[in-house]
């Protein structure tokens, strides 16, 4: 008999079978158990992110236009319920109905040429972040409107627009964050404030959403150019908004339909990144830092030292991944980026940062209730060669003293944002567990890992689906259980 150490290279499964549709919803309790499930742990932990990528026979041109599906993991008494549903935007209705492309997207065009084009606004998924908050399970998408979805049934309610106050021409991004004082959610969306000789002034609106969920404060920051808008950093005191250096093109060549708004996207060599602090008192500008082109697409933690404000960030010099994205069934390597630890000074307006960790890393995710205090871990998704085409395929855990673990999947597996649950009675900061759905190319199934949050290097449970979940973008965890099926 032969033994075969490793697997042939030329069967070693690639991320892309994690991109096939998931049509059906699913309801049931997750009976397939490695390890225990820790019995203080309790919640639902919510995900977002694209559940089809293909409608008919026609794949969407870019993988952030797959419709929003929301994959439910309910956690309690050492059991795990799992459901998925998709958001009821008027796109998937539309679509589903049809059954082929009826909406433009972020990098998708309505088959038929320009004519089918001109003068239509991209449609919404609602595909790529949630939040629980003010008694509302919002779905979120930064070209548009949050939807309203019921967090015990997941039944969607309809477009939100906090009582008219997030008007028709504004946008709210897929990135909200909680203020640690008052447990109040800012989140912000690009848009315009008026016209000047050059046409739009293009800003980003600040929305302050408070405990009850009502929006209670509005700003606007000026930004000269409009940038890709993904995320924020928020401390205590302020909003700190990277204006990065990924341009969007001019908006006239995609409201004539000549092409997509993906299409128009660029890495900008020659623009600096700006960092623009906001007081959250008055949502007015108090300090704006320059430096290298860059840009930041997600933030960690930030908080407030003496006179710096520290800024847990992603750093990139590049913006390849959405040229990988718009061809998602034929990408390779995606890689992520830089972990930064930024240090901005308030008064002398001095910026510095130090690279906290060697892998390429993404999606950053922390014990929420230190959000604004100085934090000692964060945890994020990493990126490792391993000589085949990958995805995210691993989790890394940063102390703030410096100490890395890491956990790379075999190749075959692919990995996602990682995202903290707090433990009951959580105490330190890294009191929680880390939750992460692995794809496993081999089975074309996926399962839910579960690892205590002090030691990632195993762990200490994994349930397995009936089923692949497609690769999805942004979780939430709930302290309580939610949904009326798992109850
Ligand atoms: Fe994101």
């Amino acid at each position: 008999m032969t033994v075969i150490d490793k697997p042939d290279t030329k069967t070693i499964p690639t991320f892309h079978g994690g991109l096939a549709n998931l049509d059906r919803e699913h309801s049931y309790w997750l009976t397939d158990v490695e390890g225990t499930v820790p019995s203080d742990l309790e919640g639902t932990f919510y995900r977002n992110g694209p559940g089809r990528q293909r409608i008919g026979n026609t794949p969407y041109g870019h993988w952030f236009d797959g419709d929003g599906m929301l994959s439910v993991f309910s956690i309690a008494e050492g059991k795990v319920h799992f459901a998925n549903r998709y958001v009821r935007t008027p796109k998937y209705i539309k679509e589903t109905a049809k059954q082929k492309i009826c909406y433009r997207g972020f990098g998708t065009q309505i088959p038929g040429g320009t004519i089918r084009n001109v003068g239509r606004m991209p449609g919404n998924p609602s595909n790529t972040n949630l939040v629980y908050h003010g008694g509302k399970l919002l779905t979120l998408y930064e070209g548009g409107h949050p939807f309203h979805v019921d967090a015990t049934t997941l039944e969607t309610h309809g477009e939100y627009d906090f009582e008219g106050k997030l008007k028709r021409n504004m946008v709210m991004s897929a990135h909200g964050h909680f203020h640690g004082p008052t447990g109040d959610w800012f989140n912000f969306g690009a848009g315009s404030m008026g016209f000047g000789k050059n046409g739009p002034k293009m800003c980003f609106n600040i929305f302050r959403i408070d405990k009850q969920g009502k929006m209670s404060d509005f700003g606007q920051l000026p930004i000269g150019h409009f940038p890709f808008a993904h995320d924020f950093g928020l401390s205590n005191k302020y909003g700190i908004f990277f204006i990065n250096s990924i341009t969007m093109g001019p908006i006239s060549e995609v409201m004539l339909g000549r092409r997509s708004i993906s299409e128009g996207v660029k890495f900008d060599d020659d623009i600096p990144m700006q960092i623009a602090l906001v007081d959250l008192n008055t949502l007015q500008e108090v300090r704006r830092f320059q430096t290298d082109p860059g840009a930041i697409i997600h933030f960690g933690n930030c908080f407030e030292d003496g006179d710096e404000v520290v800024v847990d960030a992603m750093h990139s010099d590049q913006f390849e991944a959405n040229e990988a994205l718009s061809d998602v069934f034929n990408a390779k390597r995606l890689r992520g980026g830089e972990y930064r630890r930024y240090r901005l000074n308030v008064k002398t307006g001095q910026l510095s940062f130090e690279v906290m960790s060697p892998t390429n890393a993404e999606f950053p995710t922390f014990n929420q209730n230190m959000a604004g205090r100085p934090n000692h871990t964060t945890f994020s998704a990493v990126s490792v060669e391993n000589g085949h085409d990958s995805f995210f395929n691993g989790i890394q855990r940063v102390a703030f003293d410096g100490n890395i673990q890491l956990n790379t999947l075999d190749p075959g597996y692919f990995g996602s944002e990682p995202l903290f649950a707090p433990s009951k009675d959580s105490a330190a900061d890294d009191d929680g567990y880390i939750l992460e759905v692995v794809y496993n190319g081999y089975d074309h199934n996926s399962s839910l890992q579960i690892f205590k949050a002090t030691n990632i290097t195993e762990p200490v449970a994994t349930l397995t689906l009936r089923h692949h979940l497609p690769h999805q973008f942004h979780g939430f965890w709930h302290d309580k259980v939610m949904l009326n099926d798992a109850r």
